[in-house]
C-alpha cells in the first residue's frame, strides 16, 4: 500500500488543516495510508509521528493552525540532521512525502529531491503570498481580511480622535497583505518594502489630505519596509535558521516622525500574529482543499518535485525548485492603481 507523510512547515496559518483533510481524505478514496510527521521538519529528524485516519481530520476544516504542529527548523542547520531525515523517511516506509510551507520549508523540500528524497510534492502556504509561480498562496486570503476589517475598525477612532494612524502589517519582505489591505481598507498611504519609505513624501501627502479638509489619515505600513536610506527596522538582528531576522517596529518609527514633522497627534497599531489567526476564509478552506487533493493526484501520477499551484482559476503543478528560486513581490503596476488614493 502506497503510503504518504505530510508535515507542516514555517509559520501557521489559516487553511493548513483544510489541506491535511484534503490530502488524508483523497488519499483514503485511493486506498492510501497516511501519516502526519509533526512540527515540520522537526518531526522528521525526530521521528514524530502520528496517524491521520477520517476520525483524527474530521471537523477541523473550519480550524485556524495545523494539528501538526509546526516550526522553523532547517535540516541542513541541524547536526545530523539531513541523515536522520534520510533514516527516518526510510524507516517510516514512506513512499512520497507531502510538504506544506512557505519559500523555508519548499527549500528544504528542493534540496532534499536532490538530496536523496526525491518523492516530494510541495504544496504553497503563506499569509505574505510571496511564493512564486502561483497566483496566491492559501492563508493570505484570510489575512487580508482579518487586516481590512482591522483598519475598517482603527477608521472610527482615527476619524473621531482626529488623528494619524499608522497600521502595521506583516508580510515579511513583500508588500501583498500591505497594499491588498491597504486598498480595500481605503487606507491614505500605503508602504510597502519594494519601494523605499520617503518620510518627506508621507509627510506632504498627509499635509495635502489634510488641507482639503481631511482631520485623520489612515497609513499602512509593511513591516518589511525600509526608509529611503536604507534602514530597516527589526526586533532583534538574530537570525533564524532560514537566515531571516525579525521584522516588526517601522510602524512606531514611522508614526514618531510623522507627528514630529506634520504635528497631527498620531498613534500606531501593529497587527502582529492576530493576521495568522483564526478561521480560514471560505476562499483559503477551498484552495486548501483543492491543493490538497491535486497533491495527492501527483502522488499517484508519480509526479516528484513538483509544487501544486494556483493559475487563473485551474490548479497545476510547477517544479518546486523554480517556485522558490524568487520571491513573487508587489509589481509598481499595481502600487501606481494604490497610489490614485494616496493623500
Ligand atoms: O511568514 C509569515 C510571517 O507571519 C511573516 O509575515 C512574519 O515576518 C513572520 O512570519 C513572523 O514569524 P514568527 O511568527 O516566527 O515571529
Amino acid at each position: 500500500m502506497t503510503k504518504i507523510g505530510i508535515l507542516t512547515g514555517g509559520g501557521d496559518c489559516p487553511g493548513l488543516n483544510p489541506v491535511i483533510r484534503a490530502v488524508v481524505r483523497k488519499s483514503i478514496n485511493e486506498g492510501y495510508e497516511v501519516i502526519g510527521i509533526k512540527n515540520g521538519w522537526k518531526g522528521l529528524i525526530e521521528k514524530d509521528t502520528m496517524a491521520l485516519d477520517l476520525t483524527a481530520v474530521s471537523g477541523i476544516l473550519p480550524k485556524g493552525g495545523t494539528i501538526l504542529g509546526t516550526s522553523r527548523t532547517n535540516p541542513y542547520k541541524k547536526e545530523g540532521g539531513l541523515q536522520s531525515v534520510k533514516e527516518n523517511y526510510k524507516n517510516l516506509g514512506l513512499d512520497a512525502l507531502i510538504a506544506v510551507g512557505g519559500e523555508d520549508t519548499l527549500g528544504v523540500a528542493a534540496k532534499l529531491t536532490k538530496d536523496g528524497i526525491p518523492n516530494i510534492v510541495g504544496v504553497p502556504k503563506t499569509i505574505d503570498n510571496d511564493l512564486s509561480c502561483t497566483d496566491y498562496t492559501f492563508g493570505f486570503d484570510t489575512a487580508l481580511n482579518t487586516a481590512t476589517e482591522c483598519i475598517d475598525k482603527l477608521h472610527t477612532t482615527a476619524e473621531s480622535h482626529h488623528r494619524i494612524i499608522v497600521v502595521e502589517v506583516m508580510g515579511r519582505h513583500a508588500g501583498w497583505i500591505a497594499i491588498e489591505a491597504g486598498i480595500a481598507g481605503g487606507a491614505d498611504i500605503i508602504l510597502i518594502p519594494e519601494l523605499p519609505v520617503d518620510i518627506e513624501e508621507v509627510c506632504a501627502l498627509i499635509k495635502r489630505r489634510h488641507g482639503r479638509g481631511k482631520t485623520f489619515s489612515i497609513v499602512v505600513v509593511a513591516e518589511g519596509a525600509k526608509f529611503k536610506e536604507g534602514t530597516m527596522v527589526t526586533q532583534e538582528e538574530k537570525l533564524d535558521e532560514f537566515g531571516h531576522v525579525r521584522l516588526g517596529g517601522i510602524g512606531e518609527r514611522l508614526g514618531q516622525e510623522i507627528e514630529k514633522r506634520t504635528g497631527y497627534e498620531t498613534r500606531v497599531s501593529v497587527l502582529g500574529h492576530i493576521q495568522r489567526g483564526g478561521t480560514p476564509s471560505a476562499f483559503d478552506r477551498i484552495l486548501g482543499t483543492r491543493f490538497g487533493v491535486k497533491a495527492v493526484e501527483l502522488v499517484k501520477e508519480k509526479k516528484f518535485a513538483r509544487m501544486v499551484a494556483l493559475a487563473g482559476n485551474k490548479i497545476i503543478d510547477v517544479p518546486i525548485e523554480q517556485a522558490v528560486a524568487a520571491l513573487k513581490t508587489v509589481d509598481m503596476d499595481f502600487y501606481g492603481i494604490a497610489k490614485v488614493f494616496f493623500g
